[in-house]
């Protein structure tokens, strides 16, 4: 199946279940998306210009993964940070030449060139910079990325790390995020859950997601913008889209679905 044949089942499907329930778009700030899907960021060569304009093309937002994406250049294991970077660069032209939708890239922030991969993925005008696998709070040139018109959108698991986020932030830049990825156990990829939380209801997304739209509210109110959530962790039918949404998410975020596409 390729992603375009993906995205139309799964919309099928919502369809199908719940005939009455309207798809609504993404709004991020002033960014329309018009399907709420992001493809997660999946790195070490994952998720690249293939996958994210594919995505992209199809109406949701297409994420290249920042992580090890220097590998396949024939220079990595002299110079690892040169290669991230030029091999960034060239798959966000890459994508942006191949679609005019929406292209994300996705930065680790415990990377130690995350600095200059996000100041790459300025140059090159992404759409959305979004930072997990730690707290993206300090360095983040946050006016920088406004200016360009960057949205930035951290990955959290709990409302805790949410409420750490943007409260350092509005200490600090005076602004808050566009958007927060919320991510649940049941996530693809390598997260900090022990055994025992995997299946503790308390971490479950389902727990999570209602618990960050609360926190986000007084920084929505302050800041007079709406902060959509976005989960992703288990998310696989259009059924699963549906019912998240039912509990606040304004989108999803999926990756392990799209990694058996062709792209
Ligand atoms: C193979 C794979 C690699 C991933 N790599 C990253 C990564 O480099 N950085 C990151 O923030 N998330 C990474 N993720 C998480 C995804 O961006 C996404 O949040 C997650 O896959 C959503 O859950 P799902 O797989 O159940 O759809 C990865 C996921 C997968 C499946």
């Amino acid at each position: 199946m390729n992603t375009y044949e993906r995205a139309v089942s799964l919309l099928h499907s919502v369809k199908h279940k719940f005939p009455y329930f309207d798809i609504p778009s993404l709004q991020i700030g002033d960014l329309t998306v018009k399907l709420p899907i992001v493809q997660g960021g999946m790195g070490v060569g994952i998720s690249l210009s293939g996958l994210a304009s594919a995505v992209a093309d199809q109406g949701g937002i297409g994420t290249i993964a920042a992580n090890g994406i220097g590998l396949l250049e024939p220079d990595y294991f002299k110079d690892g940070k040169a290669a991230n970077i030029r091999a960034l660069r060239t798959e966000i032209r890459k994508a942006k030449a191949s679609s005019a939708g929406i292209i994300a890239v996705n930065i680790m922030v415990a990377l130690q060139d995350f600095s200059q991969l996000v100041q790459t993925a300025i140059e090159e005008r992404v759409d959305m910079i979004v930072m997990g696998a730690g707290l993206p709070v300090k360095n983040i040139p946050v006016a920088q990325m406004r200016e360009a018109g960057i949205k930035a959108v951290p990955i959290v698991s709990s409302s805790r790390a949410a409420e750490l986020i943007f409260k350092m932030w509005k200490r600090i830049y005076k602004d808050v995020p566009d958007a927060v990825v919320v991510e649940g156990p049941e996530a693809g990829g390598h997260l900090g859950f022990s055994e025992a939380e995997l299946t503790d209801p308390a971490y479950s997304l389902e727990t999570v997601v209602p618990q960050v739209v609360e926190t986000l509210k007084p920084y929505s109110e302050e800041f007079a913008r709406h902060i959509p959530i976005i989960a992703g962790g288990g998310i696989y039918t259009g059924e699963d889209i549906y019912r998240i949404m039912q509990l606040g998410a304004d989108g999803v975020q999926m990756g392990t679905r799209f990694v058996a596409t062709h792209e």
